[in-house]
């Protein structure tokens, strides 16, 4: 589709049902599809919706909607792929924000450039990718992250941020805090190698790679890999509607972690490289307190991980929330862990 420059159509009071993977039926006051940066400058221009905040939509899957949303939805789908840098040893690839984030991994393992292979699979836009710091398998997006571009929505000029003014952290990053309805992103750059860095170390990965008695993987193995065990364990949401995690792992300073390891001896745990603090699996808390497989109506925990929730249908955000609002007070009651969400709730 080439590039349009002119102001994009605004639909108003539409069903957002389609554009969240928890698979919603929210309303948004105005909705309108963007294709390019130039395009949704000229709506700015216009003015008409200055008086409304902003929402700034992806693939829509860090999102419950809990009610109608009061806003401009600006659904970003500014695409394409290009090579901006190459050398020997690596390349630096731009891509739009509007890009699938799974397209842009198969792009990447196709090409042979290493880097986000452990990140197959993972729901949503690449513009979204970098607003909490995607991750999955031992890797991160901060790690193959070389810089963005955003629009500034006060000055209209296109900013350029390198990874330290990004803030990356555990599922964090200046877009989630500061920069929150700041900017627009537009596109993403990542620094990827050409000589495969290899990473198994996390989860099953290494087992599931000896079950195949494959000794010497390939980045195009690894992606294989980590999507047969996102397949077996995640709820694939064009089938059961879900966000993902929808709690963060919590981390807990050493004593509270030696309170936990003394009373449950087989917990998980994840020890924190130059800290004390140690990160255990939400998914544990809230299978133990019993919420595995839980389902009232239509709104449920999934019967494989305990840390994703599901819409099976026709369920309310309110009814997801209230799911939720449960198993953080009997996380919080049995084990004295308060559970943050992961998910962006409106
Ligand atoms: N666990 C349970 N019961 C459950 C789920 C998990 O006991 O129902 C325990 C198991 O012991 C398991 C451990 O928790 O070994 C870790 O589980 P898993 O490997 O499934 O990962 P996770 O910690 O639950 C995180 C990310 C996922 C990411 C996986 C793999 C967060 C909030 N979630 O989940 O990311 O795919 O690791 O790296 O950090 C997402 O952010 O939406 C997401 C899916």
């Amino acid at each position: 589709m080439p590039k349009s420059n002119k102001a994009p159509q605004v639909f108003e009071n539409y069903s957002l049902k389609e554009y969240n993977t928890f698979g919603i039926d929210a309303r948004a006051q105005y909705f309108t599809i963007i294709s390019s940066l130039e395009s949704y400058v000229a709506l700015l221009k216009t003015g008409l919706y200055s008086h409304l905040p902003h929402l700034f939509l992806g693939g829509g899957s860090n999102i419950l909607c809990t009610k109608h949303i009061d806003a401009l939805v600006v659904k970003n789908e500014i695409k394409g792929f290009d090579l901006i840098q190459e050398d020997d040893e690596s390349v630096i690839l731009r891509s739009g924000a509007g890009e699938l984030w799974d397209d842009l991994v198969s792009y990447a393992v196709q090409h042979n450039w290493s880097g986000i292979e452990n990140l197959a699979l993972i729901p949503g836009t690449v513009g979204a990718a970098p607003m909490q710091n995607i991750g999955a398998y031992g890797v991160e997006i901060k790690d193959a992250f070389d810089h963005l571009e955003a629009l500034n929505l006060e000055t209209l000029a296109v900013e350029r941020f390198e990874k330290s003014q990004c803030q990356f952290g555990y599922r964090e990053s200046y877009f989630k805090h500061e920069g929150k309805g700041k900017y627009l992103i537009s596109t993403v750059c990542f620094k990827l190698n050409k000589k495969p860095t290899i990473q198994t170390s996390y989860g099953a990965i290494q087992t599931v790679l000896d079950s195949k008695g494959i000794t010497n993987p390939t980045i195009s193995d690894i992606s294989k890999v980590v999507i047969e065990i996102r397949k077996s364990k995640l709820p694939d949401p064009k089938e059961i509607g879900n966000s993902g995690s929808f709690f963060k792992n919590p981390t807990v300073p050493s004593h509270v972690a030696n309170r936990l390891l003394n009373a449950y001896p087989g917990i998980p745990n994840y020890p924190i490289s130059g800290s004390s603090d140690i990160k255990f699996p939400a998914g544990w808390f809230i299978e133990q307190a019993g919420w595995k497989g839980f389902r009232d109506g239509d709104a449920g925990v999934h019967v494989h991980q305990a840390l994703v929730l599901v819409n099976y249908g026709d369920a309310t955000g309110k009814e997801i929330l209230a799911i939720a609002e449960k198993i953080k007070a009997s996380v919080n009651e049995k084990f004295g862990i308060s559970l943050e969400t992961e998910v962006n709730i409106y």
